[in-house]
């Protein structure tokens, strides 16, 4: 097979500048690959494991420090799905950097202390996923250790000592002590860092599975990369797109990359609703106060979202073009009446998400387009607002069913009722059963307005749930709604 993809030509290389563990980098990086494959096989860095691929374990974690609203963050991602491109302008803190066998990291003696490594495979991971939690927070409390950790997955089942570890530094450690001088002596020259990416283009024989890799710096840069190169694909977080090429193997003749457009990393209230930008991550979103405040369903929905290593690079409007029947957001989108900005050559126009899923993963998204914002006009203020799914595990686990409801009224009378569901049909799919019984006749038995909205749906059967199972999650929901909004 990798033979088969042996690639002479010329291929779209990216020159990048960054900081690796407190040093200045500049390296050129073949179009598409990882940050793991570049620590592991550039930099000859082994701390940082590879175990699965494909985003679900966090061996692979690493912690990259760049600006965001005026501040350093400090995120753990999984380097095995982050192209190493996306490195750029950023700080890479790899396990190495945090300390040594003479000189240990308060986390690193934490974990020593309690016994909290046992083959150690996933250790490095763990400690990066801490490294990220304390040096955004002083004091996290379970809740919030064990979201940071979801992410990581120790086969040794060492878990208790590992949360012990993590509750002790929690209340023990002194938060000067967690991120390193040479971290803050780089944090001025984030701020600072103006340095271009360059694209190379190479002649190389190669085996990749992506030909070729453009970084877009704005807006204007990328709509002039998608009209030179219609064959390309785009890439945001690359949580999806980079599974495709580790696990499927699928080849991309070029891929063009919007994660780090500033325009594109904006979230605002405006009249009209809330603006997300296309290369705002989930993380992003979860901590605007905006959202928090006015779209709180939003925030519940993306917290059950894969890990928060994938939340810190993944984005909604990746979630979107995907356009999977089990995007967990997208019941949730229907409901909210989202609107998406495309942009092209051509301009500006906007499109009704109702309008923009036509099959099975194909969308109303033309050729030389891309998805600029997603907006969320404001629900009313007594607007009933849920979201849930059902997967097997609580986090890192895509649904079998996902699901959003919304019901409005004036006075006593039901104005809207909107039911969407994800995982029952091609596309996520909003209910008519639900609508017009609910406008029709509201008092109508909880069980009948059930059935008849998981009648109106043919599942099917695969290794999240069988069409069975699926019929039931669909009716369970949906009791489970009416009977929060009855209250
Ligand atoms: C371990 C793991 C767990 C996951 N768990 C969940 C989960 O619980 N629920 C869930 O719903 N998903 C889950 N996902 C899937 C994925 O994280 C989400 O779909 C995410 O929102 C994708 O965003 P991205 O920015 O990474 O997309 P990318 O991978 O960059 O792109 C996804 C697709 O969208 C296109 N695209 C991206 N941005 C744009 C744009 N602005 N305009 C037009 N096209 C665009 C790309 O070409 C590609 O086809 C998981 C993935 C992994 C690896
Ligand atoms: S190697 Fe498993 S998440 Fe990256
Ligand atoms: S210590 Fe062995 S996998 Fe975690």
């Amino acid at each position: 097979m990798e033979k088969d993809l042996l690639n002479s030509g010329i291929h779209a290389y990216t020159r990048i500048s960054f900081f690796l563990n407190g040093e200045a980098k500049k390296l050129e990086i073949a179009p598409g690959l990882s940050s793991l494959d570049l620590i592991n096989k550039t930099l000859h860095l082994y701390g940082t494991k590879c175990s699965c691929n494909e985003g679900d374990c966090g061996a692979c974690t690493v912690v990259i420090a760049h600006p965001f609203e005026g501040n350093i963050v400090y995120e753990a991602i999984n380097s095995c799905l982050y192209p190493a491109a996306r490195l750029h302008g950023k700080h890479l803190i790899t396990v190495e950097g945090l300390g040594s066998d003479e000189d240990l990291h308060p986390i690193q003696t934490a974990i020593l202390e309690h016994h909290a490594s046992q083959c150690g495979y996933c250790t490095p991971g763990f400690v990066m996923s801490m490294f990220a939690l304390f040096a955004s927070i002083k004091e996290p409390d379970k809740e919030t250790i064990l979201a940071a950790l979801e992410g990581n997955l120790c086969r040794c089942t060492g878990y208790q000592s590992i949360l012990e570890a993590a509750e002790e530094l929690a209340i023990s450690h002194d938060p000067q002590s967690i991120v390193p001088q040479w971290c803050r002596d780089i944090e001025p020259l984030l701020f600072t860092f103006d340095t271009p990416i360059e694209t190379i283009n190479r002649s190389s024989e190669s085996h990749f599975l992506i030909d070729n890799y453009y970084k877009a710096g704005s807006t204007s840069e990328l709509i002039a990369l998608l009209a030179a190169h219609p064959e390309a694909a785009l890439i945001a977080g690359g949580t999806d797109v980079m599974v495709q090429v580790n696990v499927s193997r699928k080849h991309f003749k070029a891929l063009i990359d919007l994660g780090d457009i500033p325009e594109l990393q904006k979230i605002s209230l405006r009249p009209d609703g809330l603006h997300i930008g296309a290369g705002v991550t989930y993380s992003q979103i979860m901590d605007s106060g905006i959202a928090r405040c006015d779209y709180p369903a939003m925030v519940e929905i993306i917290r059950v979202i894969a890990s928060k290593q994938i939340r810190n690079f993944g984005t909604l409007a990746g979630n979107v073009a995907n356009a999977s029947p089990i995007g967990d957001t997208l019941p949730l989108l229907l409901v909210y009446d989202a609107i998406l900005l495309l942009e092209s050559a051509s301009g500006q126009h906007s499109l009704a998400l109702r309008d923009f899923f036509l099959a099975y993963r194909k969308t109303a998204l033309q050729s030389g387009e891309y998805i600029r914002e997603i907006i969320l006009p404001l629900p009313s203020r007594n607007a009933f607002i849920r979201s849930m799914k059902s997967a097997k595990r609580k986090s890192v686990d895509i649904s079998a069913v996902a699901s959003a409801i919304r019901i409005e009224r004036d006075g006593d009378r039901i104005i809207k009722a909107d039911l969407a569901f994800g995982g029952v049909a091609a596309t996520p799919v909003l209910s008519t059963n639900f609508k017009d019984l609910l406008l029709k006749e509201p008092s109508l038995n909880a069980n009948v307005i059930a059935e008849a909205v998981a009648d109106e749906f043919t599942p099917m059967s695969d290794v999240r749930g069988s069409a069975e199972y699926r019929r039931q999650m669909v009716i369970n929901h949906t009791l489970k709604y009416l009977e929060a909004y009855h209250g």
